[in-house]
């Protein structure tokens, strides 16, 4: 037996007792002619001491231990005189008797430590040893305990595990495809799933009633802090349903999550908010409502000779509490912030509140104190308050220019507490996505989303202004999970396709096999996909979904310790009958 008790479970109630550790040294210390050695396991950290005056032989060899040892040692557990109430193991040590060197190491290239000095690179390098210390296994940890959470509810519910293949044809998600060739059928590729999208509907169609799975999506897009090239979807669909229902299934799943992970328990049904109205009042379909800052629209400042404003087909603005006190300097930060190219606003115009009441801004002289005052009736702003305001002629590239600066805001003023909580689903999403490029509609969603039956009409006459049934669940800015009713009519389904720019032959090729299925009787079905590793990032106050994933790829989509991808030999591409042209 290599162990009897683990690092991690000793307390003074063992006092007295012989045990048998393992693990990892973690640190030395001599004083004196004695030392003490932190034996690290996943459990936790145990005091080893070793007495020269008693055993001087095996003092010397625990004397020779490096860092990251793997060691077994035997003992008695004692009290400490000097006690540690910061570790749970703090108030007892391990008075060595025997000593086991299992395996040496070399030292390892950063500190095995929760404030390590590895940079991020040399971490990924070395993943291995990154998972060792405790901040990171400890999101591994709370993302094994959320899918466990997971199963358990949705199996409760009756939803049934049903593992899909990865080696597909290409998904209706409209990202790139990671692709795979076939050697049994040369000149062929197989696509890897970028969610299992159409095989769910047609689990669907063959009865299965309730469908859930923890499954592997992949998508060649570009990356960004809470995308990765693969990634872990909660993936649902149900038969029999309408809306309603999903929201209030899947809502109950979140509120089992936040009890039994955060206990945080809180039976406020979530906010719903429109599509519309999200972009509206907050210029983001994923909209964060831990802070207020809504958008407000400010027509009436037209028409006071301020050409920017006069000219402008949008001017709307946010009232951040407190910054009234921004110096000029920290206003100009604001406005270099907004004309950076990744907002891409022309200029910043502001207005402080005084403690008096009164209102300057920054273009007093186009503006009366009385119209100033009607700017501060708008947003009900109070002395210390700054109002904030973009215009632009393009309404919606406006309001997203605004959301960026209402989140920064946020960020400056301290208003997204990570331990705080903001939960909504967006409703309502407009089925097509006009691309002024292509000159042509796409699925806002994926083409299987259905409209919602009244708007049926618009197809014909205005596609734009078709609303979907489609939803997502929004926490903290963060779009974790969404989906929609299907469409289960394949004459709908046809037309659907030819919005979409789809030939009748293109359409067969891609998405026969569903449509044909749908001829044998689909019920009507609609579902869901949460993103895992967005949710277990959240819940463990992440920047990135990177830290949550036991080996992710960098934002090169390199996974630098394997070094994948890489070149393959001469024979393979041969056997695939692959030919290599690096020209553009
Ligand atoms: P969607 O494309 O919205 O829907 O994806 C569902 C959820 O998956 C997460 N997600 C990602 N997470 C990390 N990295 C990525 N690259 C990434 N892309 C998406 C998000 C998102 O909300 N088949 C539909 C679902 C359905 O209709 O049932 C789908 O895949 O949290």
């Amino acid at each position: 037996m290599y162990r009897t008790k683990t690092c991690g479970e000793l307390r003074l109630t063992n006092k007295g007792q012989e045990v048998t550790l393992a693990g990892w040294v973690q640190r030395i210390r001599k004083m004196g002619g004695m030392t003490f050695v932190d034996l690290r396991d996943r459990y936790g950290i145990t005091q080893l001491v070793f007495n020269e005056a008693v055993d001087a032989a095996l003092c010397e060899k625990a004397n020779k231990l490096g860092r990251e040892y793997v060691i077994q040692a035997t003992g008695v557990v004692e009290e400490r005189s000097s006690k540690n109430l910061h570790l749970p193991t703090g108030e007892i040590e391990i008075i060595v008797s025997g000593l086991n060197i299992l395996n040496s190491a070399l030292t390892p290239p950063f500190t095995i430590e929760d404030e390590t000095d590895g940079g991020d690179d040399l971490r990924m390098k070395y993943r291995y040893l990154d998972l060792r210390r405790n901040v990171v296994r400890a999101n591994l940890e709370l993302r094994h305990r959320m899918a466990f959470e997971v199963r358990r509810y949705l199996s409760e519910q009756g939803f049934l595990e049903v593992e899909t293949p990865v080696l597909v044809n290409s998904t209706p998600e409209g990202a790139r495809d990671f692709v795979v060739p076939s050697r049994m059928n040369p000149g062929q590729f197989y696509a890897l799933p970028q969610s299992p999208q159409t095989l769910k509907q047609l689990l669907m169609v063959s009865g299965f009633d309730r469908y859930f799975q923890i499954v592997k999506c992949f998508r060649d897009e570009d990356l960004r802090a809470d995308r990765q090239p693969e990634f872990t979807q909660i993936d649902c669909e149900m038969s029999f349903v309408e809306q309603e229902d999903i929201l209030s299934l899947f809502e109950g799943m979140a509120k089992h999550l936040f009890k039994t992970i955060r206990g945080i328990e809180d039976n406020a049904p979530f906010v719903r908010m429109t599509w519309q109205d999200a972009m509206r009042q907050y210029g983001s379909d994923k909209p964060d409502l831990r802070f207020g800052m809504k958008f407000v629209e400010l027509d009436f400042l037209k028409g006071h000779g301020f050409p920017v404003f006069d000219e402008a087909a949008y001017i709307g603005g946010i009232c951040a509490e407190g910054a009234g006190s921004y110096t000029r300097k920290q206003m100009d930060a604001l406005t270099d912030f907004v004309k950076r190219p990744q907002v891409g606003a022309k200029g910043l115009v502001y207005a402080r509140i005084e403690l008096d009441g009164n209102v300057k801004s920054s273009v007093d002289k186009f503006y009366s104190q009385e119209t100033l005052q009607e700017l501060k009736a708008a947003f009900d702003a109070k002395p210390g308050d700054a109002i904030l305001i973009l215009s632009g002629d393009d309404a919606m590239k406006t309001r997203k220019q605004l959301n960026e600066l209402r989140l920064e805001m946020g960020n400056q003023l301290g208003l997204r507490d990570k331990n705080k909580f903001a939960c909504l689903w967006v409703v309502d999403f407009p089925l097509f996505e006009w691309d002024e490029e292509t000159q042509r509609y796409y699925a806002m969603h994926h083409p299987f989303t259905s409209p919602k039956p009244e708007d049926i009409p618009l197809l014909d006459t205005d596609p734009g202004a078709v609303r979907a049934n489609a939803y997502d669940m929004v926490i903290n800015g963060v779009e974790v999970g969404g989906g929609s009713i299907r469409i289960h009519d394949s004459a709908l389904q046809d037309k659907m396709f030819r919005l979409l720019g789809f030939t009748e032959e293109r359409a067969q090729e891609r998405f026969g096999f569903l449509m044909n299925a749908f001829k044998y009787g689909a019920p009507p079905h609609g579902g869901l996909a949460y993103g895992l590793d967005r949710w277990v990032s959240l819940f463990a106050g992440l920047d990135s979904i990177r830290d949550c994933i036991a080996f992710p790829k960098n934002n090169s989509g390199r996974d630098v310790m394997l070094d994948a991808p890489s070149v393959i030999d001469d024979e393979q591409l041969k056997e695939l009958k692959l030919i290599i042209d690096t020209k553009d």
